[in-house]
């Protein structure tokens, strides 16, 4: 069994003072699921360093923290952009590539997310890997290929000899879940993550698409959790609004401790 991974994405939310409020009073709600959760807390760029720091200083070691973009670009004339050696300075593990919201609000097509999706793993940071339908794609009952030509155009050619075991994770986010409230039903999210590993394992080598953890994405909530980590193939949970609050998002991580959810 994977070990479960819940993941925070605070998006444009928390200042550098917010950060640090979040972390101290998040750290005292979750020493003891610790061991038994892999937590990571995506923050925007300018809070990453307090992040960072409060976590070592509060004891949640084991916390990592991820970035929620970066660039697929080395280093020079690119006007706001953030690279992965900027990022490692900073003590970050993992970045979050291909949310719908930089593929919608920021136009980041499959060629875009590909080339980030090299560069996080090139520089040995681990990649989140975002993929997801929209409404009129769910209706059209198109899910499955949309979500397969999402995946394929990243993973389908990448250089596999360098990646390491645990280095990439996917979250399966249906657009019209994020932030509506709207849930996907825990047997549907189950159905496509369950594709999605049968894709993996063709995929990538075996060694690595054993390590891969496919996280569910969209509403989560302290009372969603527990049914979705019940659930036979959803490894994790990628959270937005409730990974705001300290209280709901300690509750999401010691919900999916594996002595709380029974697989
Ligand atoms: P919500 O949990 O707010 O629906 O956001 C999900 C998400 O986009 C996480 O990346």
């Amino acid at each position: 069994m994977r070990k479960p991974l819940i993941i925070a994405n605070w998006k444009l939310n928390k200042t550098k003072a917010e950060s640090k409020a979040f972390v101290a009073e998040f750290s005292e709600k979750i020493k003891d699921s610790q061991n038994d959760v892999d937590v990571i807390l995506s923050a925007p760029f300018t809070s990453i360093e307090t992040v960072v720091t409060e976590l070592k200083t509060t004891g949640l070691d084991k916390v990592e923290v991820a970035a929620q973009d970066v660039s697929q670009f080395e280093s020079g004339a690119y006007t706001g952009e953030i690279n992965t050696a900027m990022l490692k300075e900073l003590g970050v593990t993992s970045v979050i590539v291909g949310h719908s919201e930089r593929r919608e609000i920021f136009n980041e097509d499959n060629s875009v997310i590909k080339a980030k999706s090299e560069k996080v793993l090139k520089d040995s940071l681990k990649l989140i890997f975002c993929c997801g339908e929209s409404l009129e794609t769910r209706e059209a009952n198109k899910t499955d290929e949309w979500i397969e030509s999402q995946i394929n155009a990243v993973f389908k050619e990448l250089d596999y000899s360098t990646i390491k075991e645990g280095q990439i994770s996917i979250a399966y986010e249906p657009i019209w879940a994020i932030g509506t409230g709207k849930t996907c039903d825990s047997e549907e999210a189950n159905r496509v993550i369950a594709n999605i590993r049968t894709l993996v394992k063709k995929l990538l080598p075996e060694n690595l698409a054993e390590t891969v953890r496919i996280l569910y994405g969209g509403s989560v909530k302290p009372g969603t959790i527990e049914e979705q980590m019940a659930k036979s193939d959803i490894d994790g949970a990628l959270v937005g609004g409730a990974s705001l609050k300290p209280e709901d998002f300690s509750q999401i991580v010691n919900l999916s401790a594996p002595k709380a959810a029974v697989k």
